[in-house]
This record gives structure tokens, sequence and C-alpha cells, in this order.
């Protein structure tokens, strides 16, 4: 893969987060990655950086790693790997190293101590820089209802962007 400036990132986010999804690994040399699915999320500008942000929710092993370290990467994979990219949605890290079963892998950067996903047709590398809980009680009725039945919320990461890779020309 390419690195690209970051302003050639060229993402639709609405469209791409809905249709085709992305896939978050967390995680470094010393715990190892874990990924997960995502389709909640943005990018975007913020104390001058440039910006990603996730939502986990707590009840993710992902989420896990999130807590332990700041390496946090964003894989887009085209519709190829649909069957993998819903495997990583519907199964837990804990219950199986997601990697193997999937044959997808999960590279490793040394200079910024993170998990990439190798087959991934643009990918960011991101640092995390910001964390919070969602608070339940000032979220509206309707997505309390339709989100959060059973207490499990998100925690809303911004991840500052540190660089663009893509297998486009
Ligand atoms: C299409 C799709 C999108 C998803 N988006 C999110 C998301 O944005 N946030 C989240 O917390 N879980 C999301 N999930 C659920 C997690 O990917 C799923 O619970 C996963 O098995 C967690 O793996 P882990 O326990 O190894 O972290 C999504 C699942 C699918 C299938």
């Amino acid at each position: 893969m390419l690195k690209k400036d970051l302003k050639e990132f060229d993402i639709n986010a609405f469209k791409d987060f809905e249709e085709s999804f992305a896939i978050v690994t967390a995680g470094n040399r010393t715990t190892g990655p874990n990924g997960m699915t995502v389709s909640w999320g943005g990018f975007g500008r913020i104390w001058d950086k440039f910006v990603c942000f996730v939502f986990v929710r707590k009840s993710r092993y992902t989420h896990e790693f999130m807590e332990k370290t700041d390496s946090v990467s964003i894989s887009f994979l085209s519709d190829n790997y649909k069957k993998e990219k819903i495997f990583f949605g519907r199964n837990s890290g804990r219950d199986c190293d997601k990697f193997k079963e999937t044959g997808l892998h999960a590279g490793f950067d040394p200079d910024l101590n993170m998990y990439i996903i190798s087959e991934a047709r643009r990918v960011l590398k991101c640092k995390k820089i910001y964390s919070i809980d969602l608070e339940f009680n000032d979220l509206p009725e309707e997505i309390k209802k339709m989100n959060y039945k059973d207490d499990d919320i998100h925690t809303m990461y911004i991840c500052e962007v540190k660089e663009y890779l893509t297998d486009e020309e």
C-alpha cells in the first residue's frame, strides 16, 4: 500500500460506514491485536488535528484493547471481503482468533506500534487522543430505547490520524 497525504482520503463517511463498514483494530506489540467491525463513526477536524472517531460498546473485547493502548487503525476492505467483515462483527476475540478464522492478516507497524489489516484497500493509522463514555441520562428517549435497553453504553474515541495508506493510485 502507498502512503498518501491525509487530504487525499476521499471516503464518503455516510456511504462507506453504512454500506461496507470498517474494521477497527486496536492493540500494540505488547497486547497483540483485536479487531471488530464498526459502522458508527466519522472523520473530521478538531484541535488543529485530522481525526476520526469511533463508538465502541463497553462489552466489546476491542474496548479492553482501546483502553489499554493508544494504537488504533481503521481499515476499509472491499466487498470481496464481506464475509470476513461480517465475521469480525459477529464474533468476539474472547472466543476465537478472528484473524486465524478469516485468513485476514494483522500487519505490524513497528514505527507506530500498531496493527493494520493487510488486505484493506484504505487504512487510517491513528493514535487515540481522547475518550468519553456517552451519558445515558442525557440521551433522547427514542435513542435510549432503540440502542441501550441493555445498558451497554458506547465509549466515543477521538483518534488522531497519523498516516493514510491506500492501494489505489
Ligand atoms: C455491520 C456491523 C457494524 C457494527 N458496528 C459496531 C459499532 O460501530 N460499534 C460497536 O460497538 N459494535 C459494532 N458492531 C458489533 C461488533 O463488531 C461485534 O460485537 C464484535 O463481535 C465485537 O468483537 P470483540 O468482542 O472481539 O471486540 C458491529 C457489527 C456489525 C456486523
